[in-house]
């Protein structure tokens, strides 16, 4: 297979140079063709010194492979930027983000001004389920060629970072707010005058909030018009204790492997207490690393995951583990989001209740977050995916078009049961 991989040695910037430097002119990309896995292609490194340049800054360029615009209806082009961003051990590290541009952007006549940041919930301890590998065609984002077909611009980033760290907060709100300050800074027509909001749904909105927690001290020169977060999920300890035995419980590996990546003391005390014989061995457990959210779903579900651990559920609860997860996947505590909140959530979401939902909008609220959160009597959490898309979808379109105070309530909090229920999985 040939590779034309682009080295753009010159996107390395160094410090304050970089923000908001319209630098990318499309005559200076290349093509490259077939799509390969990130742990196979030397694309996905960061290039020496990646350290001294400012978070936000490009570091690698290129025109994602695959010939996106043949495949995805509205767009005229995908860009993948590899960017500087910040880990979970608050250290430089890089992560890399695909760039969809609007049809509409090619047309001079047209300005171009909305950013959609729209994070996929990848759930996975494995770096090839990464969005800019597996869903850059736009599989599973229903939503992508309406939002590019409004003249919206859509940014996927990989905010598990390069080891996939699925669960850590830190990580992946660094990676969010990282992305959005490259994509702004990239040109492609977008300028620093540009609406631009964020919306996830479930591991998804957990990378969402986790940015818009951390976004007043990390990423202060960002003004995000608004964020729609659905099936939340704000306590993932809560959610980790339901998930052995369900149909969900790939989560588990995915989350325990994800949130030690970049600890290695706790990755390898995890290790340390799986059982080497038997059904239920590491062998088993560390499939996980290879699996994507999916594949993982399949191959674990309604598995107890504590029977791969010589101590059973002691592991989990151990203070290495805890630790991690009170630092790294708590929300309500990091920081107040500082823009509008749209919130969506089935009373009956079975992964994360909705009393635990209920405690962070209500800790939100307390401090002044501008809130409208509808709870679905109808539905579970993956029904809510579906119930909630076209109310989450018109809400950002108030927020990126301009017409929000118009038709939302723009202070304090709104609180509403609705009843809608476009999809319910059990009827079918
Ligand atoms: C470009 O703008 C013209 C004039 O406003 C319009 O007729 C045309 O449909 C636009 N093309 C695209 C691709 O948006
Ligand atoms: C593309 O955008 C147009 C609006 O410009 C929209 O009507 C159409 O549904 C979009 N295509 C798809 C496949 O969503
Ligand atoms: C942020 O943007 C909004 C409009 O979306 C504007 O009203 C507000 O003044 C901006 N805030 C800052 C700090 O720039
Ligand atoms: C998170 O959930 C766990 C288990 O339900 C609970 O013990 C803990 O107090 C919760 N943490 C917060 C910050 O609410
Ligand atoms: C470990 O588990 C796998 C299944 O995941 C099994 O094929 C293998 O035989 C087991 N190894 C031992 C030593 O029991
Ligand atoms: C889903 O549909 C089934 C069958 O019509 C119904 O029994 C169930 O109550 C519905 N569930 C919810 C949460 O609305
Ligand atoms: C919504 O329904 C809950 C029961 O799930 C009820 O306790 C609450 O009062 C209702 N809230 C509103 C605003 O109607």
């Amino acid at each position: 297979m040939s590779r034309h991989f682009l080295l753009l040695s010159s996107f390395l910037f160094t410090l304050a140079s970089a923000l908001y430097t319209p630098a990318v002119h499309s005559r200076d990309i290349t093509y490259s063709t077939a799509p390969i896995p990130p742990s196979k292609d030397p694309w996905y490194t960061a290039p020496p010194n990646f350290e001294d340049a400012a978070p936000g800054t490009i570091l690698r360029l290129r025109v994602a492979p695959g010939n996106i615009p043949s495949v995805i209806a509205n767009c005229s082009q995908a860009y993948h930027l590899l960017y500087r961003t910040t880990n979970a051990l608050y250290q430089p590290s890089w992560a890399m983000t695909t760039l969809y541009v609007p049809l509409s952007a090619s047309n001079s006549s047209s300005t171009a001004s909305a950013l959609l940041s729209y994070q996929i919930p990848y759930n996975s301890a494995d770096v090839d389920a990464s969005p800019s590998y597996a869903f850059s065609a736009g599989s599973q984002t229903g939503d992508l060629p309406n939002a590019l077909g409004r003249g919206w611009y859509v940014n996927f980033p990989d905010f598990e970072g390069p080891l996939a760290a699925f669960g850590a907060g830190i990580q992946e709100g660094h990676a969010v707010l990282d992305s959005v300050r490259a994509v702004l800074s990239s040109g492609f027509g977008l300028s620093p005058d540009t609406r631009y909001a964020m919306w996830g749904y479930s591991g998804g909105s957990v990378a969402s909030t986790w940015a818009a927690e951390l976004q007043g001290q990390y990423a202060p020169e960002l003004n995000f018009s608004g964020m729609a977060i659905g099936g939340i999920v704000p306590n993932f300890t809560t959610t980790l204790g339901l998930l052995s035995g369900t149909v969900y419980a790939g989560l588990l590996p995915s989350a325990l492997l994800g949130i030690t990546a970049e600890f290695p003391e706790s990755r390898e005390y995890l290790l340390s207490k799986l059982k080497t014989n038997g059904a239920y061995n590491a062998t088993g457990f560390l499939e996980s690393l290879e699996l994507s959210f999916e594949e993982g779903f399949i191959f674990y579900q309604y598995q107890d995951i504590f029977n791969y651990f010589v101590d059973g559920p002691a592991t989990v609860q151990s203070p290495l583990i805890q630790d991690l997860l009170n630092i790294q996947a708590q929300q309500g505590y990091h920081g107040i989001p500082q823009m509008p909140v749209y919130v969506y959530k089935a009373i009956h979401d079975e992964l994360s209740p909705v009393s635990v939902a209920d405690a962070l909008v209500e800790r939100y609220c307390g401090v002044g977050v501008n809130i409208l959160y509808e709870r679905n009597t109808v539905g579970s959490h993956l029904d809510e995916d579906y119930n909630g898309d076209a109310r989450a979808f018109a809400w950002l379109a108030s927020v990126l078009d301009g017409t929000y105070a118009q038709q939302y309530s723009v202070r304090g909090c709104t609180i509403e049961n609705v009843t809608v229920g476009v999809w319910n999985a059990t009827a079918i």
